[in-house]
């Protein structure tokens, strides 16, 4: 109201500055014509006139008092209202007409809009009504949204406790040990058990969610019989006892926990992991076309580009990519699985940032012999004893500066290294796995 009176107050005044240079019977005329259009505002102006008719019509010699008072009697007798506009009027009153030297005009409208007011004050009480309703449902809501969240979690706590995971490390320690005995050379499974992991994870898209773990479909065409998992049936028939032995817990779950086991009982970091992966009938959902990362794309440009464009897609970066890569202290390469030969550390069956240090430290040069015969194998690098190996993808984390950074800093700090294999290795395993990922306990989604 009080905004509205002082707008009255400056409009009346603009008036009577008007009043002095134009002339009054052109404001009558004007206002005569638009009598029609708005029947109120002819009144107002009416008395507005008659008021001010008995004054000297000089503009300082109306009192701001006697300014009030002609609004309050306008108002008064005749309910006008005032607002100001800013877009220009075709039906000008006498009233807008004192004003359209400014850029705003002043519209005189009758209570006939109080029509107007009406739908504001219904609209506000549905807008106020409707928050505080919000406002009551909120906590019910919060709370049965959280009822639900827990009776899921708890449906997966009741399917993972089937089966006890302490039980099943222990049986995949059991596999990979009896095997290691009857190997008798040093070489393990433990290697080829975190690449079955690897490999599950590794066809996963992020841009459609495809791919993954999930399923296990890499015991079906076509995954089975992708190049790059040669020599993986192995793992999986070493691992059937495991799953004779624990029938609840998924393929899919035996296979990625069996690289979480092997990280960590070979002295590697503990590797945030959940159950809730299941296990598809067929391999129908898989990509028909190998989606795992190749070791050569033929140079190192053609390699960074394509680990990138592998793992970009995964969602995984630069840093994670050199991380990952880490694993390979672990295990060797097997003539009659990729082709390639031999172990990339001198502790294959220790988890360790050896493989940066070896990376950075010592001169690789291509592999030319093996065992006295000229080596026909695919294109490979080996130290200078011939008894260690790098890929041609491995030799492109120092050969390119963007990778290479993440090399100097875990060769040199192996906590760091392991944090972010840590990492970055629990989040391969749960793509696309949503009930697999683990989160902290304040955190829902
Ligand atoms: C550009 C990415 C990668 C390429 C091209 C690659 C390639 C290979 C190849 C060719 C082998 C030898 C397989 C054999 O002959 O048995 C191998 C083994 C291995 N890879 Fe990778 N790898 C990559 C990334 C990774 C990642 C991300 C991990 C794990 C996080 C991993 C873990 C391993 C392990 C542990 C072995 C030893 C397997 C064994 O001892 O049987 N690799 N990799």
């Amino acid at each position: 109201m009080v905004v509205l009176f002082s707008t009255l107050r400056q409009n009346v005044c603009i008036f009577l500055a008007q009043m002095e240079t134009n002339n009054i019977n052109n404001h009558q005329k004007t206002n005569n014509e638009n009598r029609n259009n708005n029947h109120d505002i002819a009144v107002a102006y009416h008395y507005l006139l008659n008021i001010l008719e008995t004054k000297t019509c000089q503009k300082d010699a109306i009192t701001a008092a006697e300014v009030d008072h002609i609004i309050v009697v306008i108002t008064g007798r005749h309910n006008i209202m005032y607002r100001l506009s800013s877009s220009s009027t075709t039906s000008q009153t006498a009233a807008t007409t004192t004003t359209t030297t400014t850029s705003h005009h002043t519209t005189l409208y009758s209570w006939n809009d109080r029509s107007r007011l009406y739908v504001f004050s219904i609209l506000t009480m549905l807008v106020v009504n409707t928050a505080r309703f919000a406002n009551r449902l909120a906590p019910p809501a919060a709370m049965a949204g959280f009822a639900l969240y827990a009776s899921i979690q708890d449906a997966h706590a009741k399917e993972a406790s089937k089966t006890d995971l302490n039980q099943v490390r222990q049986a995949i320690m059991d596999v990979v040990e009896t095997d290691a005995e009857k190997r008798g050379d040093g070489t393990s499974l433990a290697g080829t058990f975190i690449r079955l992991a690897w490999h599950c994870c590794g066809t996963y898209k992020a841009s459609d969610d495809s791919g993954g773990s999930n399923g296990a479909r890499m015991r079906f065409h076509p995954e089975a019989d992708y190049g790059n998992n040669a020599g993986l049936d192995k793992a999986r028939a070493a691992l059937e006892p495991v799953k004779a032995k624990f029938p609840d817990l998924s393929y899919a779950d035996l296979y990625t926990y069996a690289g979480v086991v092997c990280v960590e009982e070979s002295g590697g970091p503990k590797i945030p992991f959940k159950t809730g992966r299941v296990d598809f009938e067929d391999g129908s959902t898989s990509d028909k076309e190998d989606r795992l990362p190749n070791a050569n794309y033929g140079g190192r440009d053609k390699n960074v580009a394509g680990m990138r464009a592998v793992f970009n897609r995964m969602g995984f970066d630069d840093q994670e990519i050199v991380a990952l890569l880490g694993a390979h202290a672990m295990g060797r390469c097997h003539t009659d699985a990729s082709g390639f030969w031999g172990p990339w550390t001198n502790a294959e069956t220790t988890f360790s940032n050896e493989y940066f240090r070896l990376l950075l430290e010592e001169r690789w040069s291509p592999k030319m012999t093996h065992n006295g015969k000229p080596w026909t194998g695919p294109d490979q690098f080996e130290d200078s004893t011939g008894k260690l190996m790098m890929l041609p993808v491995d030799l492109t984390l120092v050969a390119e500066p963007a990778f290479r950074k993440w090399v100097e800093i875990y060769a040199k700090d192996e906590d760091k290294f392991f944090k972010d294999f840590a990492a970055a290795f629990a989040k391969l395993l749960a793509l696309g796995v949503p009930n697999a990922i683990v989160k902290p306990w304040y955190q829902f989604w």
